[in-house]
């Protein structure tokens, strides 16, 4: 059963929603432009508004799919790990060669379905960040990087609490590039389109 909820879980996961709307619709592959990362922001940036809400919407879809399949086939601790392993399967798709996205929104989906106050303060923090220096990217390390704290405040069960850090880590270290580039000052600001 648990194994059987974590194939499921990597499958979920895997969907990659940016590449599908920029090869169905758009006729490009999303790797090869913008920052080349499978997800919202850069189908925000290089397809637009309304792609780039869907694109965050539908992965953030599949974060709520895994906890709820976990909940339902096991408990919170099948749920934490069905999150964690849509996460892997979001950042390295089986449909992509194992590539993919740095896993925010499929992130903030299980987060919402575990915690709905803590993704309301992390999206908060996020949103705040993006709007005073229109880096998406660093809203989301520094959300990340709040979210476990938010679970243990919001006393929630300790297989959502370690999920939370274990994500956050993940998300972190999907950054990479893009702390690189921060650091370097040559980070794409939200609104410049490529
Ligand atoms: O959610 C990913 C975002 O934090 C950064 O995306 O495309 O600017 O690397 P991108």
């Amino acid at each position: 059963m648990w194994l059987l909820a974590l194939v499921l879980a990597y499958l979920i996961g895997s969907i990659p929603t940016a590449y599908v709307v920029g090869r169905y619709v758009y006729g490009f592959d999303i790797r090869r432009r913008g920052s080349g990362n499978v997800g919202a922001t850069n189908a925000l940036r290089t397809m637009g508004t309304f792609p780039g809400l869907l694109v965050l919407a539908v992965d953030a879809l599949k974060g709520i799919l895994a906890v709820w399949l976990g909940q339902a086939m096991g408990g919170p601790w099948l749920a934490a790990i069905t999150a964690l392993v849509a996460i892997i399967g979001h950042n390295w798709s089986i449909f992509l060669d194992f590539q993919g996205g740095r896993g925010v929104a499929t992130t903030a989906g299980a987060v919402l379905a575990m915690a709905p106050p803590v993704i309301f303060w992390a999206a908060l923090l996020w949103l705040v960040i993006v709007v005073f220096t229109r880096y998406v990217s660093l809203g989301s390390i520094l959300a990340a990087a709040l979210a476990p704290f938010l679970m243990l405040f919001f006393h929630r069960p300790w297989p959502y609490i370690l999920f939370t850090f274990a994500g956050a880590t993940l998300v972190i270290y999907r950054h990479r590039p893009n702390i690189k580039r921060l650091l370097a000052g040559t980070e794409h600001k939200l609104g410049e389109r490529s």
